[in-house]
């Protein structure tokens, strides 16, 4: 069996790819500091797979523990570094907080990467690298615009860094930038867990609807587009951990024609913010609380993928669409709380 190592495994993301990864036959180990999760997600996992994950609780911005975790796992085939801070709003309110986090985490993983001669790596970006571009949809081509945020911008960051270490090293790296992900997987026994008040719409959603947040506010009506509000790329999680499966595969089997690749995880479509709302109410079958208010600022108008390079290179295709991804992403909202009316 084929061992890969993932950082910020008890994570959402990290959580639902470890699901993937088990199915499709390797072995996992994980390396999250729960500074923004728990262990919850890992037992989720174990449910589903039957596969107890072993998640080594260190932070990554400590070389030396970090260091011990890869002398331990001297036999992984690959990385697949998820471990990050994700939330904009906090970004900017403390930018060293997360170019000390991500950055320090990030070089320490490469570090060790080439310590211990690992020789494939993925990386978690994201379309905010793309900052406030027009050219829609977007190609991994599409020039960077200036990051909106400190947050998009260790993203950035994180990409050259990245670039600049494959190039003079044998590691073979892949840059996923994802769109909007969302949803959960289909047994609802694992799924997005904000901590504290959530910022992203689906979340949000969900949360209004169970009753744990009074309204949803729908950030501009305004806008240039169909109906006035935003349009984004909202792609399924499990469509987005089965990428990180095939860039795996990928690299393994040494098809990349780069060392250092990068390509857009998206469906290809737009969907507004009041299609995604109308699409919650019709799967749902609940009325959302919601009221038309002021653009949020920061934010771009239009933004989603041109997926063809994922789909040529790595032979993958998004199947969940905006109603099934909704769907799952309220069957888990509802396990959470009669979790807790269980317990
Ligand atoms: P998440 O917060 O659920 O998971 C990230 C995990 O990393 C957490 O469990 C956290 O405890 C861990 N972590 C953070 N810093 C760490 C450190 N220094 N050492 C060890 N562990 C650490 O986030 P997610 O949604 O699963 O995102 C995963 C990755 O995908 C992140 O890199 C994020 O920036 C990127 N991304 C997320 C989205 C999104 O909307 N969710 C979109 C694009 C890109
Ligand atoms: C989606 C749409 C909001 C909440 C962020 C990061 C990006 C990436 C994904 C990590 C927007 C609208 C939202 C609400 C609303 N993350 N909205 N009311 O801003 O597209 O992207 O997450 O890499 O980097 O910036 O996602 O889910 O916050 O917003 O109307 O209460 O929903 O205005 O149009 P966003 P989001």
């Amino acid at each position: 069996m084929q061992k890969v190592l993932v950082t910020g495994g008890c994570g959402y993301i990290g959580a639902h790819t470890i699901v993937d990864l088990i199915n499709h036959g390797f072995e996992v180990v994980s390396v999250d500091s729960n500074i923004r999760s728990t262990t919850q997600l890992l037992e989720g996992v174990e449910k589903i797979t039957g596969k107890k994950v072993r998640n080594y609780k260190v932070d990554l911005c400590n070389l030396e523990d970090t260091h011990a975790v890869f002398h331990e796992n001297r036999d992984i085939v690959g990385v697949i570094h998820f471990a990050a801070l994700k939330s904009v709003g906090e970004s900017v309110n403390d930018p060293l907080y997360y170019f000390q986090n991500n950055i320090t985490s990030l070089v320490n993983v490469l570090k060790c990467i080439k310590e211990f001669n690992v020789p494939n790596f993925v990386f978690s970006s994201s379309c905010s690298v793309y900052g406030n571009t027009t050219a829609l949809p977007v190609v991994e081509e599409t020039p960077l615009g200036e990051a909106q945020s400190p947050y998009a911008r260790t993203k950035q960051m994180g990409e050259q860094i990245i670039e600049d270490y494959s190039r003079v090293n044998n590691t073979q790296s892949i840059l996923l930038r994802y769109f909007n992900p969302v949803g959960a997987h289909s047994s609802a026994l694992i799924g997005e867990l904000p901590l504290g008040k959530p910022d992203n719409l689906v979340p949000v959603i969900t949360q209004v609807a169970i009753g744990k947040l009074p309204k949803l506010t729908v950030f501009g009506t305004n806008y240039p587009t169909r109906d006035g509000s935003c349009i984004r790329d909202y792609i399924h999680v499990m469509d987005i951990a089965n990428a990180h499966t095939k860039a795996l595969q990928y690299l393994l089997e040494k098809r990349n024609t780069d060392n250092c690749e990068v390509l857009n995880l998206g469906t290809g479509n737009g969907v507004t913010v009041l299609e995604a709302i109308r699409a919650f109410e019709k799967v749902s079958g609940v009325k959302l609380n919601y009221e038309l208010g002021e653009a949020r600022p920061g934010d771009v108008i239009a933004i989603y993928a041109n997926n063809s390079k994922a789909r040529e290179k790595l032979g993958w295709t998004p199947e969940t669409g905006i109603e099934d991804s909704m769907r799952t992403a309220w069957q888990w909202e509802v396990a959470l709380r009669d979790r807790v009316l269980n317990n």
